[in-house]
C-alpha cells in the first residue's frame, strides 16, 4: 500500500499507535510532535519499523494551528488526535475548548485547501454524546446523530475535566457533521 497519511499528535497514546501501524502497512507517515527536541517521543517513533524510510516529522502546536499545513501538504488522509487537556495561557484563545476548537477548523480548512486529502479521521470521545432528552427528563429511545451531550444539565459523577472533554469534542464533531458534505469527514 502507497501514500502519505498525516498522523497530528503522533507521538501521543493512540496517535503513536496508528503510526506505528501505518509504517508496518507500507505508508508515508507524516507525524506531528510540539517539539522536536524531545527525544522520548521522537526516539519511540524513529525506532519503529519502517521509520527510518518512510516516517516525516513535524513541528505543530494546537495553539499556533497553521503549524499543521506544512505536515498535511500532500497527505491522502489525515488523523486528527492531536489534543490539548491542559490550557496554554499567552496565546489569543481563552480556554482549551477555544483553541481545540479552532485548530479542528484550521486543520479542516488546510485539508481541503490541499487537494489531495480525500479523508479526515477525528478521534472525539463518547461522551460527546449522550440518549439524555435535552430537558434532562429521561433518555430518548435511540441513539444516533442527534444525541448530542446536553451540557447545560449537571449530571451525576460529571466534573470540570468531563465537561471540557465533551464540550470541546461535542462543538468538533457538530463542526465536522456540518461540512460533511465535503465528503471526507469521518469521526470516530
Ligand atoms: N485513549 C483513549 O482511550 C481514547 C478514547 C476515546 C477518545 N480518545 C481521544 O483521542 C484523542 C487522543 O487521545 P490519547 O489517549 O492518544 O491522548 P494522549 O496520549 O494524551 O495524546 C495526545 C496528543 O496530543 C498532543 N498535544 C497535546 N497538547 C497539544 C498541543 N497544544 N498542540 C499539539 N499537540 C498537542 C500530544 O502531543 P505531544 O507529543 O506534542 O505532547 C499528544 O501526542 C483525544 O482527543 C481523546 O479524547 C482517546
Amino acid at each position: 500500500m502507497e501514500g502519505k497519511v498525516c498522523v497530528t499528535g503522533g507521538a501521543g497514546y493512540i496517535g503513536s499507535a496508528l503510526v506505528h501501524s501505518l509504517l508496518q502497512n507500507g505508508y508515508i507517515v507524516h507525524a506531528t510532535l510540539r517539539n522536536l527536541g524531545d527525544e522520548s517521543k521522537v526516539g519511540l517513533l524513529k525506532s519503529f519499523p519502517g521509520a527510518e524510510e518512510r516516517l516525516h516529522l513535524f513541528e505543530a502546536n494546537i495553539y499556533k494551528p497553521q503549524e499543521f499545513e506544512k505536515a498535511i501538504q500532500g497527505c491522502a488522509f489525515v488523523f486528527h488526535v492531536a489534543t490539548p487537556m491542559f490550557h496554554t495561557t499567552g496565546y489569543k484563545y481563552n480556554d482549551v475548548v477555544e483553541a481545540a476548537i479552532s485548530a479542528a477548523k484550521t486543520i479542516a480548512d488546510a485539508c481541503i485547501r490541499s487537494g489531495t486529502v480525500k479523508r479526515l479521521i477525528y478521534t472525539s470521545s463518547v461522551v460527546a454524546a449522550s440518549p439524555l432528552k435535552y430537558d434532562g427528563s429521561g433518555y430518548k429511545i435511540t441513539l444516533d446523530e442527534s444525541c448530542w451531550t446536553p451540557l447545560h444539565i449537571n449530571v451525576p459523577f460529571t466534573n470540570d475535566f468531563l465537561q471540557v472533554l465533551g464540550r470541546t469534542r461535542k462543538r468538533n464533531q457538530m463542526g465536522i457533521q456540518e461540512t460533511r458534505r465535503q465528503r471526507f469527514f469521518l469521526q470516530i
